[in-house]
C-alpha cells in the first residue's frame, strides 16, 4: 500500500500537524476542560458550556470525556472543521452546532462558561479582536468564566533567539515533516498581541483581568470571569 503524505491543511490531519506544530497543544484542551470544570460550574449538573472556535473538536472530546453532564454548543465558521468534529463526536451526546464566527452568536447570558483554543490569535488588533471577545462576554451569564488560550506575543524578554531555537528544536523532535510553505495557512496571518494589551482588550469586553494558568513558549492560557 503506497501510504499518503500528510496534508497539514486537511482538516484529518490537523490535529497531528498542530500537535507537532504547538508546544503544548496535546495537553491544551484537556487542561482547558479541567479548568472551566471545577470553577464555579463544578457542583452545577447540565450547564451550558460554549467552545468557541472548535475546530475539529478536540474540546469538545475533552469536555464530553470529562463532564458527559455539559450541554454543548460548538462554533466555527468552517464548514469543513465542523464536519470533521461531527465524525469525531458522532456517538456523543446532543452537541449544539452552528456554522458561524463567535461575533454572530446573539447570545445574552446563556452560557455558565466557555472555551476558546487558539482562535483570538487569528483575527486582527483593528477592532477584531475586541468584537470577538465581546461576543464572547455577552453570551457568558455573569461571574461565568472563558478559558482562553492564544499565541501571545513574547513575554520571554531577553529569550527571544533561544526561544525561536526552542520551537524549532520542539518542532524537528515532534517528527514536523510539513514544509514552511505548506504550513503557511497554519502559521502565517496570525496578529498575536502582548499581555498588557490582552488585558485592555478583555476588560473593555467586559472580563476582569486574565490570570494566566498555562505557559509553553509563547503560548499561553489565561481563566477571564464575566464581571458581575
Ligand atoms: C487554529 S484553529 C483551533 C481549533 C481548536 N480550538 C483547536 O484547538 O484545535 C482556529 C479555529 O478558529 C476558527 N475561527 C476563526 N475565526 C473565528 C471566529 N471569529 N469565531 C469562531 N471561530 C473562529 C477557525 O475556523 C478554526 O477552526
Amino acid at each position: 500500500m503506497v501510504e499518503q503524505p500528510l496534508d497539514p491543511l486537511a482538516p484529518a490531519g490537523y490535529d497531528l500537524v498542530l500537535q507537532q506544530l504547538v508546544p503544548g497543544y496535546a495537553s491544551l484542551a484537556r487542561l482547558a476542560v479541567a479548568l472551566l470544570a471545577v470553577g464555579p460550574l463544578a457542583g452545577e449538573t447540565g450547564a451550558d458550556v460554549l467552545v468557541a472556535g472548535c475546530g475539529t473538536g478536540a474540546e469538545l472530546l475533552e469536555a464530553v470525556a470529562q463532564r458527559p453532564d455539559w450541554r454543548l454548543t460548538a462554533i466555527d465558521p468552517s464548514a469543513a472543521m465542523l464536519q470533521v468534529a461531527q465524525g469525531r463526536l458522532r456517538h456523543a451526546p446532543a452537541i449544539e452546532w452552528r456554522c458561524s464566527t463567535a461575533e454572530s452568536l446573539q447570545e445574552s447570558g446563556r452560557f455558565a462558561g466557555a472555551l476558546s483554543v487558539l482562535v483570538l490569535q487569528s483575527l486582527p488588533d483593528d477592532g477584531s479582536k475586541l468584537a470577538f471577545l465581546t461576543a464572547l462576554a455577552q453570551s457568558l451569564r455573569p461571574g461565568g468564566q472563558l478559558v482562553l488560550v492564544d499565541l501571545m506575543r513574547s513575554s520571554l524578554s531577553g529569550l527571544g533567539e533561544q526561544v525561536e531555537r526552542a520551537w524549532l528544536g520542539f518542532q524537528r523532535a515532534s517528527g514536523l515533516t510539513a514544509t514552511a510553505e505548506q504550513l503557511a495557512p497554519l502559521t502565517q496571518a496570525l496578529h498575536p498581541i502582548g499581555a498588557a494589551r490582552l488585558t485592555a482588550l478583555v476588560n473593555a469586553a467586559g472580563f476582569s483581568d486574565p490570570a494566566r494558568i498555562f505557559q509553553a513558549l509563547d503560548v499561553e492560557g489565561f481563566l477571564l470571569q464575566r464581571r458581575r
